[in-house]
């Protein structure tokens, strides 16, 4: 028994790969490098589903068949629906989604692909008493997303940037959330309700629901000089530090790199940079000082919450973008499975009482 089932392979793969002791992440051939910065949503999707759906439309044709889907997601979920704004932004797109008739082919495909973008943009408007705006279909996807979300269309570097972070966090090994996906469909229960199963897994804070709480501890420290005390404060108390760790990095997660480079390129508030650097060489050198047998390192999430935050989401929305950028490897390992794959059905040691013999 392997607890958490750590080091256990449950999956042969072409999807991606994650090195954890040299910090490398390839997806589908490509280094996150080649990636993160040169490819856009639709051509991420494209890459990773590749002959995995035969009937997607080619790249060429991709953005204005993910337009349609937004745009069709748009009249038929949300402008329909009434989901409460009283829940949070995640389970109003877990609710949305949940609309969505399950299936395993193209359109389903596309559906899943579009339908974050569309969900959570909605949602964050409806719970600010605002009229959610209809998508662009035109428009590419991280630029609709933007501009469904504020109105206004973004400038290409916000595009750019919003681009760099959904690609990032595609793929990403046997992560919590892909396992839950390729376990619901590998009982065939459809693409739909796997990749529900992906949003509930990722919903929690030791993984996707992680860089929200980021964005907390830097306005409670407020200036670098606090880091420090703040720091020491929060594990005295037996919190962890959100950000920080890894079940499989031992070294810097590559994905934190990625994302400070596409902070940098947006021309972000450099005030807020430098306190999160403060902060983040404070955690890194206390979290040596108290695990020095375990190696704790800047993982995705801690610069997930500045990218995110400069792009205009708020904390409680970024697990919903995650779940926008990791549909993608969601799809990919759910087709995977349904198409090599048996079902998933490990097994389990029963240490309760038995029953009592019959006197
Ligand atoms: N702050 C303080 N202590 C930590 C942290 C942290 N962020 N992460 C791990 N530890 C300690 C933990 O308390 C334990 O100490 P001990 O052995 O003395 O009890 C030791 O390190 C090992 O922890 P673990 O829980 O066995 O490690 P894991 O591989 O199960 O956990 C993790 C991985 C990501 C859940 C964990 O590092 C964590 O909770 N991090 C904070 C939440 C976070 O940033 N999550 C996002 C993960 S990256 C995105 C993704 O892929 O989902």
């Amino acid at each position: 028994m392997s607890d958490g089932l750590e080091d256990v392979v449950a999956a042969h793969t072409v999807l991606s790969e994650v090195d954890g002791a040299a910090g490398r992440l390839v997806m589908r051939g490509h280094s996150l490098d080649e990636l993160a910065g040169h490819t856009s949503f639709e051509e991420m999707a494209a890459l990773m589903l590749d002959g995995f759906v035969p009937d997607l439309p080619a790249m060429k044709e991709l953005p204005a068949a993910l337009g349609a889907a937004r745009q069709d997601l748009f009249e038929t979920v949300v402008q329909k629906a009434a989901v409460p704004v009283t829940l949070g932004p995640v389970e109003m797109i877990r609710a949305m989604t949940a609309l969505i008739p399950d299936g395993e082919d193209a359109g389903t495909v596309l559906r899943l692909l579009a339908a974050p973008a569309v969900f959570t943009a909605a949602s964050l408007r409806l719970r600010q008493g605002l009229a959610p705006v209809a998508p662009d279909p035109a428009l590419s996807q991280a630029a609709d997303t933007l501009r469904m979300l504020t109105g206004k269309a973004p400038t290409k570097q916000q595009a750019a940037a919003l681009d760099t972070y959904l690609v990032t966090v595609a793929d990403h090994g046997l992560n919590a959330s892909t396992f839950a996906s390729r376990v619901v469909a590998s009982t065939r229960a459809g693409l739909v309700s796997a990749v529900l199963a992906g949003i509930g897994a990722l919903k929690g804070p030791l993984h996707g629901g992680a860089p929200g709480p980021v964005i907390e501890m830097l306005d409670a420290i407020g200036t670098p000089a606090n880091a420090r005390t703040w720091l020491e404060s929060a594990l005295d108390r037996g919190d962890r530090l959100m950000g920080f760790g890894h079940r499989i990095y031992r070294v810097r997660d590559p994905r934190a790199d990625a994302l400070k480079g596409a902070i940098r390129r947006l021309g972000a508030d450099s005030g807020r940079l430098a306190l999160a650097e403060a902060v983040e060489q404070a955690a890194l050198a206390i979290l040596r000082e108290r695990k020095p047998n375990r190696t704790l390192e800047t993982n995705v999430e801690f610069y997930t919450a500045l990218l995110l935050e400069a792009l205009g989401f708020t904390p409680d929305s970024f697990t919903c973008v995650f779940a926008l950028g990791r549909t993608t490897g969601w799809l990919a390992h759910a087709k995977e499975q349904i198409a090599g794959g048996r079902l998933i059905r490990p097994q389990s040691v029963y240490v309760g009482p038995q029953p009592r013999q019959a006197a």
